[in-house]
């Protein structure tokens, strides 16, 4: 069963499922919606947009992973990947983290933030008190940039590529609707919002992104090539702002995470 008829499948159990718990028929999912969107294996983002108010976020999730995968705006790029990777996590998370593109690892895997970097991200998140599954994670691409033949390290990408993969983040925020955005370095930054300031003077401050706050912060990266107690404590304050802003619970051991002495 492919992920379109996946997404399908999941529409008409939701339809059920709801016409059963309201004993009425009008739950706004319509047969023709979902005609609409099995017939469109390469559904584009606006028919995904027109679906919105009708289907449950994880089966738009869905569609919108089809359409990506699908994807060949960046011919280099769709000739380079291994797969395309797109954001994983809470459908309905409350906070969203944006990197910059899947590294090598991420290209292997199929998944955001898997990698080093990933694993520092995930231990950030468990620092909060919350779990990966709890939160969402995507990139402004989902491809992994391209390397010459024979190299092996990851680059960032350009701007015209984050121009082009733009709107399947747009589209990913739309859906889940985070109440808060972390972008993760100052390219995601950039490619989220166009700001170009560095990560020094942007850090710390509340953006907007389509009304929704957004805090900048250091990459997860940076932090590995710059892992003095300081940067990490920058790093940490940040993540306790979204943790106010959100209104989860912050110890006292947490306030005093990377203090100097402690
Ligand atoms: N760096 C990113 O920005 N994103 C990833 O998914 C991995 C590393």
């Amino acid at each position: 069963m492919s992920s379109l008829q996946a997404a399908t499948a999941l529409l008409e159990q939701s339809l059920r499922t709801r016409r059963a718990l309201l004993g009425r028929t009008r739950t706004g999912v319509t047969r023709e919606s979902l005609a609409r969107l099995s017939q469109a294996p390469n559904a584009g983002l606006s028919q995904i947009s027109n679906l919105k108010s009708e289907m449950p976020s994880s089966a738009r999730l869905l569609a919108l992973n089809e359409a990506v995968r699908a994807c060949r705006k960046c011919e280099h790029l769709a000739a380079f990947r291994t797969q395309t990777v797109f954001g994983i996590g809470n459908p309905n998370a409350d906070l969203m983290f944006v990197g910059e593109a899947p590294g090598f690892d991420e290209d292997k895997q199929g998944e955001p933030f898997v990698g080093r970097a990933g694993e520092l991200l995930t231990k950030i998140i468990t620092a909060m008190g919350l779990t990966r599954d709890d939160v969402y994670i995507a990139n402004v691409l989902n491809c992994r940039p391209d390397m010459p033949k024979g190299s092996t390290g990851n680059r960032p990408p350009e701007a015209l590529e984050m121009q082009r993969c733009l709107p399947y983040l747009r589209e990913q925020i739309a859906i889940i609707q985070p109440r808060i955005l972390v972008a993760l370095g100052k390219t995601a930054m950039t490619g989220l919002t166009g700001a170009d300031e560095s990560m020094s003077s942007m850090r710390g401050r509340w953006f907007s992104f389509e009304n929704i706050p957004l805090l900048p912060t250091y990459h997860p990266s940076y932090l590995l090539r710059n892992d003095s107690l300081s940067e990490k404590r920058k790093v940490w304050e940040d993540m306790l702002l979204v943790m106010e802003k959100l209104g989860l619970p912050i110890s006292e051991k947490q306030r005093g995470f990377f203090r100097s002495g402690s």
